[in-house]
C-alpha cells in the first residue's frame, strides 16, 4: 500500500490514478491548503476504485502515527508542500516550515513504523543556472529563492538519513516543467487567483478569463529570445511516479533522477503548439524579463530510462490538448 502525501493536488491526484490504475492501493493525506476535497472523488471515478483519505497536515505527528498504524503503508510518495516560487520570496518562514518540518515529521513517523522507501518530489530548480544543457543529475547544485531552498535542504536531509541507516530507499525525482491534464478532462491544474506558471496562464487566456499573456522577456538567449524549458505532460510525470516505486522495490539505496523528456521549447513554441491544437488564439504581449528566471532549462531524461526503463511518449499537442480540455470542463 502506498501513501501519498498531498496525493489531492495538481500532481498527487494524476500520480494516484496511475498507482490504481496498476492496482496498487492508495492512501492519501492533504490538508486542502492547495486542492479541493472533490478531487478524491473525482479520482475514484476515473479508476472505479477507492483510496483511503485523512484531511490533516503532515506535519501532524499524531495524525502520521495514526496513519501508518492503520494502514500497512510499504512505500511513501511525498508531493506535500508549497510550491510558489514569487510567494517564497514573501513569507519564506511559512516555506521552511511547511517543506522541512513536513519532511522531518513524515521521516520521523516512516523510522518508528519501519517504513523504509520513500519517493520526494524535488525539482529543476535545483540546479541553479545551469553551466550547459542538458542537465546531467550530477550537475551542481543550487538555489537562488526560498522554495528552491527547501527542496535542496530536502535533498541533502535525505542523504543523510540514507548514510545514517543504508537501509533506507530513497528516490529524489527532479521534475522539469509539469503540464495538461489526464484526458478525463477532470482532474488538471487549477491555481487559485492569476496563474504563476505558463501553461494555466495560456489556457485562461485561450478561454477568455484573462485578456492577453504577458511573456517574461524576448532578449533570451534563445531561438527565439524566449525562455526556453523541458515541459512534461503530468501523466507521463505520474508514469515516473509508479517506476520509482517499483525501483525501489530491489533496495537500490539513495537515488535521483530527472524526470523531463529531454527537449526544450520556448514560450513562443508554446503559444503557437497551443493555438494550432487547440484551434483558439492566445494573444500575448512582450514584457520584462521575470526577475529570476533563466534562459534554458531541459533535462537529460537518459538515467532516468536506462535505470527506470522511463520515458515520456505524450506530445506537445497532447499536453497543449489536454489542459485545454481540462479548464473548458472546469469552467
Ligand atoms: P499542489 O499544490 O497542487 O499539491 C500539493 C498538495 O499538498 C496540495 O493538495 C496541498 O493541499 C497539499 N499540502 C501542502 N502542504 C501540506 C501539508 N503540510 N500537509 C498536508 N498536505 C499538504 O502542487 P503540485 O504541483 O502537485 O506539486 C507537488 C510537489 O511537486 C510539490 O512538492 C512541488 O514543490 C513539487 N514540484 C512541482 C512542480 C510543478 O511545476 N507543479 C515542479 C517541480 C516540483
Ligand atoms: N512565462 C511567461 N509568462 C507567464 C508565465 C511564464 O512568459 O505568464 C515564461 C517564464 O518566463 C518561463 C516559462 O514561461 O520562461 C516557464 O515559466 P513557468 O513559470 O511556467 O515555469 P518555471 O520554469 O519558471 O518554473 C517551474 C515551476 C518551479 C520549478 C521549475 C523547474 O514553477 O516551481 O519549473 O521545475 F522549480
Amino acid at each position: 500500500m502506498m501513501l501519498l502525501t498531498g496525493g489531492l493536488g495538481y500532481i498527487g491526484s494524476h500520480t494516484a490514478v496511475e498507482l490504481l490504475d496498476n492496482d496498487q492501493d492508495v492512501v492519501i493525506v492533504d490538508n486542502l491548503s492547495n486542492s479541493q476535497i472533490d478531487v478524491k472523488d473525482k479520482i475514484q471515478k476515473i479508476t472505479g476504485k477507492s483510496i483511503k483519505f485523512y484531511e490533516g497536515d503532515v506535519r501532524d505527528a499524531d495524525l502520521m502515527d495514526k496513519i501508518f498504524s492503520e494502514n500497512k503503508i510499504d512505500t511513501v510518495i511525498h508531493f506535500a508542500g508549497f510550491k510558489a516560487v514569487g510567494e517564497s520570496t514573501k513569507i519564506p518562514i511559512e516555506y521552511y516550515k511547511n517543506n522541512i518540518d513536513s519532511t522531518l515529521v513524515l521521516l520521523e513517523a516512516m523510522k518508528k513504523h519501519n517504513v523504509k522507501n520513500l519517493v520526494f518530489s524535488s525539482s529543476a530548480t535545483v540546479y541553479g543556472k545551469a553551466k550547459s544543457m542538458p542537465i546531467f543529475e550530477d550537475f551542481p547544485l543550487s538555489a537562488s529563492n526560498p522554495y528552491g531552498r527547501t527542496k535542496l535542504f530536502i535533498e541533502e536531509i535525505l542523504k543523510d538519513v540514507h548514510a545514517a541507516d543504508p537501509s533506507f530507499n530513497i528516490a529524489i525525482l527532479r521534475y522539469f516543467n509539469p503540464v495538461g491534464a489526464h484526458e478525463s478532462g477532470i482532474i488538471g491544474e487549477n491555481p487559485n487567483g492569476i496563474p504563476n506558471n505558463l501553461m494555466p496562464y495560456i489556457t485562461r487566456v485561450a478561454t477568455k478569463k484573462l485578456d492577453l499573456l504577458h511573456v517574461f522577456g524576448n532578449d533570451y538567449e534563445t531561438h527565439d529570445g524566449t525562455g526556453v524549458r523541458d515541459y512534461i505532460h503530468v501523466c507521463d510525470l505520474a508514469h515516473g511516479h509508479l517506476k520509482a516505486a517499483q525501483k525501489l522495490e530491489n533496495n537500490p539505496g539513495l537515488v535521483v533522477y530527472n524526470l523531463g523528456t529531454g527537449t526544450g521549447y520556448s514560450v513562443l513554441d508554446m503559444v503557437k503548439a497551443f493555438e494550432s491544437s487547440c484551434k483558439v488564439s492566445v494573444p500575448y504581449v512582450i514584457d520584462e524579463r521575470r526577475p529570476g528566471d533563466i534562459d534554458t532549462c531541459f533535462a537529460s531524461p537518459e538515467k532516468a530510462e536506462k535505470e527506470l526503463g522511463f520515458k515520456a511518449t505524450r506530445t506537445l499537442e497532447d499536453m497543449c490538448k489536454s489542459s485545454f480540455n481540462f479548464e473548458v470542463n472546469n469552467k
